[in-house]
């Protein structure tokens, strides 16, 4: 770990501090250095890539062989961004399973923190990973890994019973120790609660600019993802005109609260 790298402390104290945190998905070496150059906080090694490596329709064919695979990849190309891996679609089926797996994560893939989905129903899995010093970060809202269950991607949490479950939820999550949260595809007055009820950082997508960070996928503000663009992205390549400098005004306009604006909320 080299003297600035990011650590999950370092995360805690940007929240504490008012200072925006930077995520930014990465699945290779190439792409890792020019982030962590950038100055992104965390690359997420998101299952994203069942859809922008793989060109499938859902999240659901990463495997965790896949994770594992990109995951070392990136960790080749970044020193000082903290990385965060997804578990897969059925690779916490129990806490057991997912602690093995998120062992593989961390040991062969270089991972610091693993990421899993779902709320109330993952506080079982959350605390036993916690107790074998797995970092965990939650992911509410939107969950792409129950996409057949949700029936599209639609944003989440508008009824003030749905958004009443949500914030227990996020509160649950921190409750077993996770240690950041990524909040997908919610309302941004549902989004800034839950980011001032909680302790820990709240990193949200499409969940307005109240978060205390931002992620998207790479290849989403890069301009990259085919079909229609969702509203809470944007592409910053065709007005940067290369990839580093469109890195670069992604992690400026997230640290300055220009993005997400208006137009890219819910
Ligand atoms: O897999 C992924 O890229 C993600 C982000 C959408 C947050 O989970």
């Amino acid at each position: 770990m080299s003297e600035q790298a990011v650590t999950i402390p370092g995360l805690a104290a940007m929240k504490a501090r008012g200072q925006k945190i930077v995520v930014l998905t990465a699945y290779d070496a190439s792409f890792a250095r020019v982030l962590d150059e950038a100055g992104v906080d965390v690359i997420l090694i998101g299952d994203s890539l069942g859809m922008v490596i793989q060109g499938q329709q859902t999240t659901l064919s990463a495997a965790l062989d896949d994770m594992v695979y990109h995951s070392r990849c990136v960790a080749r190309g970044a020193s000082h961004a903290l990385l965060l891996a997804d578990l897969p679609f059925m690779s916490y089926p129990s806490p057991e399973r997912a602690a093995e797996n998120a062992a593989r994560l961390i040991r062969e893939g270089g991972a610091q923190m693993v990421k899993l989905e779902g709320g109330r129903c993952r506080t079982d899995i959350v605390r036993f990973l916690v107790s074998q010093n797995i970092p965990v970060c939650g992911h509410l809202g939107l969950l792409p890994q129950s996409i057949h269950h949700l029936g599209g991607y639609s944003v989440q949490g508008r009824e003030a019973h749905a958004a009443q479950t949500l914030l227990e939820d996020a509160l649950l999550l921190q409750e077993a120790g996770a240690r950041l949260l990524v909040l997908e595809c919610v309302p941004a007055t549902l989004a800034e609660e839950v980011s001032r009820a909680l302790e820990i950082p709240v990193i949200g997508i499409g969940a307005g600019p109240d978060c205390d960070g931002q992620v998207l996928v790479l290849h989403d503000m890069l301009g990259l993802s085919s079909g229609k663009r969702p509203r809470f992205v944007k592409d910053f390549l065709s007005e940067a005109g290369d990839i580093p400098s469109a890195i670069r005004a992604y992690v400026a306009a997230v640290r300055g609260g220009q993005f997400p604006a208006q137009e890219h909320s819910f």
